[in-house]
This record gives C-alpha cells, sequence and structure tokens, in this order.
C-alpha cells in the first residue's frame, strides 16, 4: 500500500515509516519540521534501505496536499502532523487549534477531493480526561479535557467520526496512545525534544548524561504503590508497530477505536530506577510539589487491539530505558550534529 504520513519526520512518525517500509509498503511524508528535521526522515531512509517520497510543507497547505494526492496514488493516511505540548497549548491556544483542528479539516477536504478515504489518526489517553475507572477501555468516557491540546484531540475524534456518519464508505481508526517512550534499537532515530524536556523519560535520559542534575519527581503522595504517579509507557516500536496492523488489519468501512498500552502500569520512582539499571549509575532526584493537572494513575486495558488486530506489546520497561539510553548517547545533540 502507498501510505501518507503526516508528521513522518517526528518522533513516532519516523519510527512508523521504518515499520511500514519494513513490511513493503511505500510512504510519502509530509512534515513542515516545525518540530522535527529532515535528517530524521534521511535515517529513516538508511534504516530501511528504502527511499521516502518527501514533501517539505504544512498540511494547512491545501493547494499542497492537492499536489501530493496528485502526484501519489494513496490508500491511506496515518495523521500524526499535530503539536502536543501541553503547557504550550494552554499560552497558546489558538495556535494549537488552528495547526490540530484547521490542519485535521484542510487534510480530510483533501483526502475527500482525491477520494482518499481511510486516516488512521494519532489520539491520546488524554482523551479520557480524569479516568472513570482503571484500567482504562474504550467504553470509558471520553472527554473533560483540561487543556487545548487535550480538547483538540478530542475534537478531532468528534470530527473524524463525523465524517464516517456522513459517507460510511470512510475508515476512520482512532488509536489513543498512552505514554510513548524509548527509541529505535539502532540508536538512529529518537525523541528529539527542544530545550528542557516536560515528559519523564526524556527528561530522566538529560539527567544521566550530565545535562540536567536531578529529576524533580512531581508528587509522592498519590494513592499509588509508592505515592508517584503512575503511567502506561509503552516502547515506541510496539506502538509502530500498531499502526502497521491497524494499516494490515482492518479493511472494512467504519469507526474503529484502539487503546495502543501495555496495560502496566509504572511510577515514576519505578522508572528511575529501571533508567538505572539501563545506564549503570544511580540518578539523583528530589522530591516536588505536584504537577498542576496532573492525574494519579493511568494505564490501559489493550486487550481490542489484541483481539482485533493481533497486536500486543512486546517490548517492556527495561527495553525502553536501554534503547533510549542508547539513542541518548549516540546522540546527545539529538539531531542536529
Ligand atoms: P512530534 O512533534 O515528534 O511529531 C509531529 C510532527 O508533525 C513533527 O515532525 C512536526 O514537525 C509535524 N507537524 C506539526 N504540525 C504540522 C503541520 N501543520 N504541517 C506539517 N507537519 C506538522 O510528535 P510525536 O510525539 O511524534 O507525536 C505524533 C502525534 O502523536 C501527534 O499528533 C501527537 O499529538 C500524538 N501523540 C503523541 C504522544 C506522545 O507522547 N508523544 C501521545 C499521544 C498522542
Ligand atoms: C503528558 C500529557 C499528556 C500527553 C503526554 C505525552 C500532561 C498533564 N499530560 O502525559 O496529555 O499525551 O504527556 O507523552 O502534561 N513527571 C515527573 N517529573 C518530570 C516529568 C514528569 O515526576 O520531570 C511525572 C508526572 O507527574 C507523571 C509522569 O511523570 O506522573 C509522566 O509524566 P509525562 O511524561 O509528562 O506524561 P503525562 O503527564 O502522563
Amino acid at each position: 500500500m502507498k501510505i501518507l504520513v503526516t508528521g513522518g519526520a517526528g518522533y513516532i512518525g519516523s519510527h512508523t515509516c521504518v515499520e511500514l517500509l519494513g513490511s513493503g509498503h511505500d510512504v510519502v511524508i509530509v512534515d513542515n519540521f516545525r518540530n522535527a528535521s529532515a535528517e530524521s526522515v534521511r535515517r529513516v531512509e538508511k534504516l530501511s534501505g528504502k527511499k521516502v517520497a518527501l514533501y517539505e510543507g504544512d498540511i494547512r497547505d491545501g493547494k499542497l496536499l492537492d499536489r501530493i494526492f496528485c502526484e501519489h496514488e494513496i490508500d491511506s493516511v496515518i495523521h500524526f502532523a499535530g503539536l502536543k505540548a501541553v503547557g504550550e497549548s494552554c499560552a497558546k491556544p489558538i495556535e494549537y487549534y488552528d495547526n490540530n483542528i484547521y490542519g485535521t479539516l484542510v487534510l480530510l477536504q483533501a483526502m475527500k477531493k482525491a477520494g482518499c478515504k481511510k486516516i488512521v489518526f494519532s489520539s491520546s489517553a488524554t482523551v479520557y480526561g480524569t479516568p472513570e475507572r482503571l484500567p482504562l477501555d474504550e467504553t470509558c468516557a471520553v472527554g473533560g479535557t483540561t487543556n487545548p491540546y487535550g480538547s483538540s484531540k478530542y475534537f478531532q475524534e468528534i470530527m473524524l467520526s463525523d465524517v464516517y456518519k456522513s459517507d460510511d464508505e470512510w475508515t476512520v481508526v482512532l488509536l489513543r496512545y498512552f505514554n510513548p517512550v524509548g527509541a529505535h534499537e539502532s540508536g538512529q532515530i529518537g525523541e528529539d525534544p527542544k530545550g528542557i524536556p516536560n515528559n519523564l523519560t526524556p527528561y530522566i535520559a538529560k539527567v544521566a548524561i550530565g545535562e540536567l542534575k536531578e529529576v524533580g519527581v512531581f508528587g509522592n503522595d498519590y494513592p499509588t504503590h509508592d505515592g508517584t504517579g503512575v503511567r502506561d509507557y509503552i516502547h515506541v516500536v510496539d506502538l509502530a508497530k500498531g499502526h502497521v496492523a491497524a494499516i494490515e488489519k482492518i479493511t472494512k468501512a467504519g469507526v474503529y477505536t484502539y487503546n495502543l498500552g501495555t496495560g502496566v502500569g509504572y511510577s515514576v520512582l519505578d522508572v528511575i530506577h529501571a533508567f538505572e539499571k539501563a545506564c549503570g549509575h544511580a540518578l539523583a532526584y528530589a522530591i516536588k510539589p505536584r504537577r498542576a493537572g496532573d492525574i494519579a494513575a493511568c494505564y490501559a486495558d489493550a486487550s481490542k487491539a489484541k483481539r482485533e488486530l493481533g497486536w500486543e506489546a512486546k517490548l517492556g520497561i527495561d527495553d525502553m530505558c536501554a534503547s533510549l539510553w542508547n539513542w541518548q548517547k549516540k546522540n546527545p545533540n539529538g539531531y542536529a550534529k
């Protein structure tokens, strides 16, 4: 199949492209490099030994999308392009809604025009807001999002479902990711956050390499096994494979929703200790106040994806930390030389 991957130069997109190419699919990427660089695409090509068609540009540029659909017979779209920083979204809601919501609208218009009616969308566990129950399954209530990033994911899910309701030839797959971490085992591609990371594992990696002093543990008074926040961390390569499964297994029109997680929750301290094993030395950390907006625990019931897609996460927390450490050591400045 020929697949248009929006945001394919980014963290999850680049790993997914490697898996798609490895499974014999052709890949066309559109990315404006707002949070990525062409270097990741060069490395994807090197790792897979295959070429991708790369378009540098914005998904809000309808003319560009029309040209891409004209120049390639696209079977399906995997839609990663979007802004994803929760804190930034609170400071810049207009920019987030413009990029994420309007970007998806322009993409859907171009798909409709081209008669391409299959889309796999990067959604997030954030759509569940404060979990109704744990583990979270796909029937749990959604909404109640507390920041523009989360709201944009929730709205996009609604928009995509409405498109199917209006035309039952569409296939819409909503993949709700839990906490993607780690890197490709080669250490050639990985997450390259700009500035000081907001998320836990890139922060730990920068402490491990000596770039940051200590990990701040945001709260140790949650009702969890050690008082620190619990999350369902999923290896980015497992997550990437989940996209290949969605593309290949779902052949009938409809709206499909899947949690992509491991079903296992680890606390902040569990992750710090797993990373200490991976890097071979102790890591400094300090208990800090809770971070505003955080929940105590969030983990998936991922059994629907196993049942229907034949997909399940295979890699554990030690693989996640080892691969992240490998990427961090080999690329202390990320993709910048
Ligand atoms: P990322 O920032 O590494 O990748 C997003 C890519 O999209 C980047 O390469 C960026 O340059 C590109 N992009 C952004 N806006 C664009 C636009 N208007 N036109 C063209 N390209 C554009 O992020 P990621 O972690 O790989 O996330 C991919 C998707 O998965 C996002 O939609 C994100 O919201 C979603 N998601 C991520 C996580 C996570 O923890 N990383 C969790 C849940 C959902
Ligand atoms: C965050 C976003 C979520 C987004 C996800 C992407 C918030 C509230 N949620 O999820 O919408 O989809 O990133 O991966 O921002 N922690 C520390 N110290 C740190 C950083 C984090 O203790 O320096 C803790 C947090 O309190 C949390 C856990 O580590 O308990 C994971 O945090 P993080 O990696 O930021 O992910 P989430 O908050 O789960």
